[in-house]
This record gives structure tokens, sequence and C-alpha cells, in this order.
């Protein structure tokens, strides 16, 4: 390493350990908002950088729109110095600016880089020599090097370049992806290790520095589209695996085999075998979108990934076989879909958490509206539900207490705050897509 690397190096990491490196964090969401209590818990001064003026607002008055984050937990980071800002000259400030921004699929199904393109354009006019940037948004191999470092260079009025390596001054730039799992409290957050891929070695050590004061083990990659394809990977695995036990649950139902059964029976195998579980239909942020980044991007390169798209093709088909369960569920005991009342349960994409984003319940919702049921909805996390990207829900959570009035109570969410038991005793019919109501005998349950 020559002594400018050194010196930058050394700078930097002391800035670090005293912990007077400023950090900015773009994007104040379910990546953003948590990753900065982690850095604050370790004493830095953090400033949280968004366009939704509400949750700039939010936080710096103390409080959380994210429900398993507490308003002790912002008001603990406030006296180690977190605040929250729309004001982008403050990116000057900033030793580290790390990006969590949405990436989204846009309606014709292709990777949506607005937010970090715009988050970028935005922050590259305060961009000074020496400050490490770092992606975490999820996206396709290529991102980092092929669009946010061209804007980086060419939106800084002062000609700052990219510093590749040790011999070059500049900007630094790396990718590192997020892999926390919400509502997972099985390990903690400073215990998944952090993969980190550098524009270079210098960027990779400034990176690695920073991380290795919140994450126990830092995993270096050789370059950022090494790091970019390891969160797809992972999240592909996911999806395949998904769609390959929703398939054998559409199976199972028709030879009269309990799948979560054969699941856990499986699961027994000391080696070679990894548990996964069917359900209603993909949600999130993460596993329904983020291997059609890859798959857009393989078309580049005349590729077909065929895994993602047959994974895709079956996991989409999951809120239709629930739907037409409960056609046939309501058929069994006489009545039509058509002007039958159905309660949803649950309308999270997941156990125990507040995100709505892409959940098969709003998909499932809508099929049953459509096929003329009348629906309502419970879900402890929702009050009440809105407009989205996709849906128009307009509908207030219909209290449990109310759920004998329906002809069909269809789990779609099973949310570890819901007695099981209770719902069965009083329910007229429950289509459970999740196995929830494993271990309850009753003629009433249909398991789908
Ligand atoms: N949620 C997860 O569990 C999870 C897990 C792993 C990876 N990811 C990835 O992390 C990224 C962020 O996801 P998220 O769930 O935190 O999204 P989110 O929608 O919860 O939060 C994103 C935040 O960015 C803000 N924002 C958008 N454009 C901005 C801009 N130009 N400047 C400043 N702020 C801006 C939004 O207002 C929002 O508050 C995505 O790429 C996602 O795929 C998410």
């Amino acid at each position: 390493m020559t002594v400018l690397a050194v010196d930058v190096l050394g700078r930097f990491k002391q800035k670090i350990e005293s912990r007077e490196a400023r950090i900015g964090i773009v994007g104040m969401g379910y990546v953003g908002l948590p990753l900065a209590l982690l850095f604050s818990e370790e004493r830095f001064a953090i400033t949280g950088f968004d366009i939704d003026a509400h949750k700039v607002e939010t936080l710096n008055k103390g409080g959380s729109y994210i429900a398993r984050i507490t308003s002790e937990e912002v008001n603990m980071a406030q006296k180690n110095g977190f605040q929250a800002t729309a004001d982008y000259t403050q990116i000057g400030q900033m030793d580290v600016v790390i990006i969590c921004v949405p990436t989204p699929l846009n309606e014709h199904h292709e990777p949506d880089l607005s937010y970090v393109t715009g988050t970028v354009k935005a922050m590259s006019p305060y961009l000074r020599e020496g400050q490490l940037v770092i992606l975490e948004s999820t996206t396709y191999p290529g991102t980092t090097e092929e669009v946010v470092v061209p804007l980086l260079e060419q939106g800084n009025s002062a000609g700052l370049r990219i510093a590749r390596d040790a011999e070059a001054s500049g900007f630094y730039v790396a990718f590192s992806p997020e892999r926390e799992d919400p509502g997972n409290d099985t390990v903690a957050r400073r215990d998944i290790p952090k993969v980190v891929g550098g524009c270079g070695p210098v960027a990779q050590d400034l990176a690695s520095a920073a991380y290795g004061t919140i994450f126990n083990r830092i995993v270096p990659v050789s370059s950022p589209a090494a790091a970019e394809m390891t969160k797809l990977l992972e999240n592909i695995y996911r999806c395949v695996n998904i769609a390959l036990v929703n398939e054998l649950k559409q199976l199972c139902v028709r030879m009269g085999i309990d799948v979560w059964e054969v699941i856990e029976a499986a699961k027994t195998k000391p080696f070679g075998f990894h548990a996964f579980y069917p359900g209603p239909g993909l949600g999130g942020h993460c596993i329904p979108i983020d291997p059609f980044y890859l798959s857009w991007k393989a078309k580049e390169f005349d590729f077909r990934t065929r895994f993602i798209e047959l994974a895709g093709e079956v996991n989409n088909d999951m809120p239709y076989f629930v739907v037409e369960n409960v056609m046939e569920a309501l058929s069994q005991q006489g009545k039509a879909l058509k002007g039958a009342r159905v309660l949803v349960l649950g309308l999270s994409y997941k156990r125990d958490i507040d995100d709505l984003r892409e959940s098969p319940s709003l998909t499932i919702i809508e099929l049953l509206q459509n096929r003329g049921a009348l629906v309502e909805y419970n879900d402890p996390f929702f009050a009440s539900v809105g407009r989205g990207r996709k849906y128009v829900l307009n509908m207030s959570s219909t209290p449990l207490e109310k759920i004998g009035e329906f002809d069909c109570a269809v789990i779609v969410t099973d949310h570890s705050q819901y007695d099981y038991a209770k719902i069965v005793e009083d329910a007229k019919l429950v289509v459970d897509t999740r196995n929830a109501t494993k271990g309850i005998k009753s003629a009433k349950i249909v398991r789908c």
C-alpha cells in the first residue's frame, strides 16, 4: 500500500474509532432506519436523509413509524446526535454516505432505479474528496459501476472522480447488500455477516472499517458486482425453493397428504435439506421483486433465467389457488362465493410485521371481490388501509369478535397474537393457508 493510501485509511480509521466520523444514511425506511440506530448505538452521530417530510418530522420529534422500532430507540439515538433531514447540502459534511432507497419493478416488470438515480443525482453536487459512498439497495450486478459511479462523477461540479486505487484521489464507492429479515429475532443484526464489495482495495478497506463497528464479521468480495450478485443469489434461492414447496403443496392437497407434516419429517435429515414453507404467495420488497432484476439484466447477455421465471409463475399463481380453495370450501357447505362474507385474517406479507408491500393478502382480497365475495379483513398491525401502489382498499380492520358473522375466515398471515383455537371455535369455516391451525382438530378447517 502506498503512503497516500495508508494515510487515507489511517485517518479514516481514526475517525471511525474515535466516533468522530459523520455517517449519513439516505432512505429512512425499513432498512435505513434500523441501520441508523445500529450505528447510533455505537455512538456515531447519524444524519438520516429522506425526501418524505412526514418521516423526517416524526424522527426529529423522537417518534417512529415502523412498528418494531420504538420511540425510545429513536430518543436514544437522538442523544447520540441522530437527526433527520431532507436537506442534501448536508451530504458534504458526511464521511460516509449509505444509500438505502427503494428498488422496485416498474409496470413492465423491469427494474425501476429511479430512486437510486434520484438520490445519486441529488447528492453528487455536494460530494467531497475522501468521502465513501456505499449503495445498500438490492439491485442487478453492475449497478454500482455502470449507474452510480458515472452519475456521481457527472453531477459533481468540482470535477471529483472516483478513486479506484491507492494512488488516486477522489471519492470512494462500494456496494454492500442489506440482509435483514424483518420480524426474525433469532439472529442479532450484528451477527449477520456483512458482505462488502468495493470499487478498488481502498474503498473495500474503508467500507469494511465502517461496517466493522456494527457487524461482527465482514465478508469481503472482489467487486461491487460480486456483492450485488450475492444478494440476488440469496433471494433467488429462497424464491425458487418456496416455489418448489408451493407446487408440492398443491399436489399434496390433491393427494390428501399434509405437506407441512412432510416438511417437518424431511427436516430431521441432518444434512442436505433446508426447510422452506409453502404459503398463499410471495410478499415483501425482496423475494417477489429482486430475482427479476437479474432476469432483466441477463437479457443483455442473451441469457434466459429459467428457474427465476418458473418460480415466479408458480408463486404468482398461489393467491389464485387460495381463492379456488375458498370457493370449494364454501361450495362444500352449499354456498356460493358470490355474495359470501369472507374475513381475511392478516394483511401484512408475513407474520408479526407492519409491512404490506406486495402482500398476497391484497391480491387475494381483490380476487375474492372480483368474484363477488363481500370481503373484510382483520389485522392487528393495520387499523385501516387506504390505497397502495396497486390496490385501492379503503377498509378498516373488522374486530375479531365479529368472525362468527362471516361465511368463511381465511388465514393469510399467521400473526402470533391470534388465538387460533378461538378463531376456529368462533368461525363457521376456516381456510388456513399457513398451517396456523396445526394441532387443532375441527371439520371447519380446510388447509391449503
Ligand atoms: N425491507 C427489507 O426487509 C429489505 C431487506 C433487504 C434489502 N432491502 C432493500 O433495501 C432497499 C430499501 O428498502 P426499504 O425496505 O428500506 O424501503 P422503504 O420504502 O421502507 O424505505 C425507503 C426510504 O427511502 C426514501 N427515499 C426514496 N427516494 C429518496 C431520495 N431520493 N432521497 C432520500 N430518501 C429517499 C423513502 O421516502 C423511504 O423512506 C431496497 O433496495 C430493498 O430491496 C430491503
